[in-house]
């Protein structure tokens, strides 16, 4: 199903219970931002905070990114920010196949709604579900890849930089060449 308005969207997000993700969630996170941004920035599936505020990357990744925007001299508000899926996994984990192909109807519809000329993909599950199972992470970021007239840039989730402080500097080369 596509939605060809925001309304349309928002309301079929809220009332979501296709997946066993809709059982516990909080609050549905959809998206937030400019809604005609040139650059539209996709991560994995909301974490504890973002589950609570009911918006995307609020949390310790979400500052990280904020951070490096802040160095780009990017306003958040200038992007839009979504998620492959819109509810919390338990504990955090991967969200599953089946989560995924049924809340990726949403995030296709924001795409067309925004219709943004560049998307960064946040981390491998973003990636995968985008662009296809094919692509890994260690090998596509960093690289331009063009898709239905689309510009894509995959990059490290910002959590992954918690994790291992190495990745920064080629996160940090990968969002320099979104000025470019
Ligand atoms: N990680 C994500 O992938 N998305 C969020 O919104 C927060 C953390």
């Amino acid at each position: 199903m596509t939605y060809k308005t925001w309304e349309e969207l928002e309301q079929a997000c809220s009332d979501c219970t296709k997946c066993k993700l809709s059982e516990h969630r909080r609050n549905v996170v959809i998206g937030v931002g400019n809604r005609n941004a040139n650059v539209m920035f996709i991560g994995e599936g909301p974490g504890a905070d973002e589950d609570i505020q009911g918006e995307p990357f609020v949390g310790r990744a979400g500052k990280l990114m904020d951070m490096a925007l802040n160095g780009l001299g990017i306003k958040r508000e200038e992007l839009y920010i979504a998620n492959i899926v819109k509810c919390r996994p338990p504990g955090n984990r991967n969200p599953e196949p089946d989560e995924v192909s049924s809340c990726i109807e949403y995030l296709k519809s924001q795409i067309e709604l925004v219709d943004p000329k560049i998307i960064v993909l946040l981390g491998s599950v973003a990636l995968k579900a985008i662009l296809g199972q094919e692509y890994g992470i260690t090998a596509s970021r960093g690289k331009w890849i063009e898709k239905d007239g689309r510009m894509y840039i995959p990059t490290f989730h910002p959590a992954a930089l918690l994790r291992d402080e190495d990745k920064k500097i080629d996160f940090w080369s990968d969002m320099k060449s979104i000025q470019s």
